[in-house]
């Protein structure tokens, strides 16, 4: 009797044992890829040696054939200036900047130093120090002329996964890199900003990284610290050189593109100071000069990612027209921690005249990936994927660019999705470069 209930249950264990490993087989097959769960917080010491040593040194284009080289020290009396030269050792030339400082609650800033340099020669490795001291950094100019690429990862963060993105992207052959958005994470926590500019050195010392504001720069206290104090002090981008007056939104031309930046977290509408910039700057946009015309911002426009669902829609009812007008081949955003690629699109449907849209807010940040999709996939929608990992825009002439995305799987760098877009030049479409 004993022993008869005793096979019984054996036979229901050894049963279900079965069930679960075909069930959990079978989810295997439908999930392809199984997603890594986030990473802890990649912990960089703040603890800066020498109080005028330079750090969190990086580098942005600030107009034609010029860099601004930013960097911070705790000494308060360090100079701002950047001694330069095509030979290392040798620093031809030199270059005074401007300082600048900030208090957060109770947190007070290093000096954050800005000295713009040049001009450079193009496609040209520079040797460079900042504040008349050691170590020397080297960076290259980007090419004058096609081919260009383009590293693109946005929402890094700060942790063991953002590590892992860096150095994909520092295995790749390119010359500049763009950031929609969403930088340290340090909400509010200062210090945080100080180990993000030391994690990112090694790359941003390198190659120019042009960044635009997401919702994590804000770190706004009512009554107490200004938005955007933090991001504004320490990133300090072209606006003043492309005509704005903020440096949530502004322009540059790189080896016939001409990109621009947007900001989702300041006014956008018709009567506001960002949209009469944009209607100027694209007025201004000479194809022949620049046939490719690239947007970055943070909120995605198109995005069938459940999460941030809705959120751009007012930015896009008032922008969307503008950019289509002007032939924007393409656009890319961050803030959904996840992958999507569009067709070209327009008006929420497929347009050949409209740009392809990319989400890349999958730079690895500490909140995880967003792994929801609304069903069914939107028409306009080609590929989605909850993964970390970056992007590569290598515009090859100008009519044709390859984009490549690469996912983290685990640890290593595997190209999953790529296409090659033809830019709107000679398309036919609509009015490019000739807008009212
Ligand atoms: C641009 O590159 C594409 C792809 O390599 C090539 O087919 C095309 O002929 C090139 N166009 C020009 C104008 O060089």
């Amino acid at each position: 009797m004993e022993l008869k209930l005793k096979i019984i249950l054996l036979l229901l264990l050894s049963l279900t044992t079965i069930l679960f490993i075909c069930a959990t087989v079978r989810a295997g097959e439908e999930v392809e890829y199984l997603r890594p769960p986030p990473r802890k917080a990649f912990r960089l010491p703040w603890d800066p040696k020498s109080s005028s040593q330079p750090q969190q040194v990086h580098i942005s284009l600030a107009g034609d054939k010029h860099i601004r080289v930013s960097w911070v020290t705790t000494d308060k009396s360090s100079p701002s200036i950047v001694e330069y030269g095509t030979s290392t050792g040798k620093y031809s030339y030199r270059a005074q900047g401007e300082s600048t400082k900030y208090s957060y609650v109770l947190y007070r800033s290093g000096m954050i130093h800005h000295t713009v340099i040049g001009p450079l020669q193009d496609n040209t490795v520079y040797f460079y120090r900042c504040g008349g001291e050691d170590p020397e950094f080297q960076f290259k100019t980007p090419p004058s002329k096609f081919p260009v690429t383009f590293a693109v990862a946005g929402d890094l963060g700060q942790t063991g996964w953002t590590k892992s993105t860096l150095d994909h992207i520092d295995q790749c052959k390119y010359d500049v890199h763009l950031l929609p958005g969403d930088l340290s994470y340090a909400d509010y926590i200062q210090h945080r900003w100080d180990t993000f500019g030391q994690l990112v050195q090694p790359l941003a010392s390198a190659r120019p990284w042009m960044v635009t504001q997401g919702n994590h720069e804000k770190e706004y206290i009512p009554f107490v610290v200004d938005e955007f104090i933090s991001y504004n002090s320490r990133w300090k981008m072209p606006f003043e050189e492309s005509g704005s007056t903020s440096n949530l939104y502004y322009s540059f031309d790189v080896s016939g593109v001409h990109t621009i930046m947007l900001g989702s977290y300041t006014d956008y509408n018709d009567y506001s100071d960002q949209y009469r910039w944009l209607k100027a700057d694209l007025q201004k946009v000479d194809r022949k000069k620049t046939p490719w015309l690239v947007v970055l911002f943070h909120v995605p426009w198109y995005n069938s990612n459940e999460a941030h669902q809705g959120e751009a829609d007012d930015m896009m009812t008032s922008m969307e027209p503008l950019l289509y007008a002007a032939g924007a081949d393409i656009v890319f955003a961050g803030h959904v921690h996840a992958y999507e690629r569009t067709k070209r699109v327009y008006n929420g449907k497929p347009d050949p005249c409209g740009a392809v849209h990319i989400t890349i807010g999958d730079g690895g940040n500490k909140e995880g990936l967003a792994r929801k999709y609304k069903l069914p996939q939107p028409e306009w929608s080609v590929f989605r994927e909850a993964s970390f990992g970056h992007g590569e825009l290598m515009i090859i002439n100008s009519t044709h660019a390859s984009w490549s995305w690469h996912r983290n799987d685990d640890d290593e760098p595997v190209r999953s999705d790529q296409v090659s877009i033809t830019s709107l030049i000679g398309s036919g479409c609509s009015s490019i470069g000739v807008m009212n």
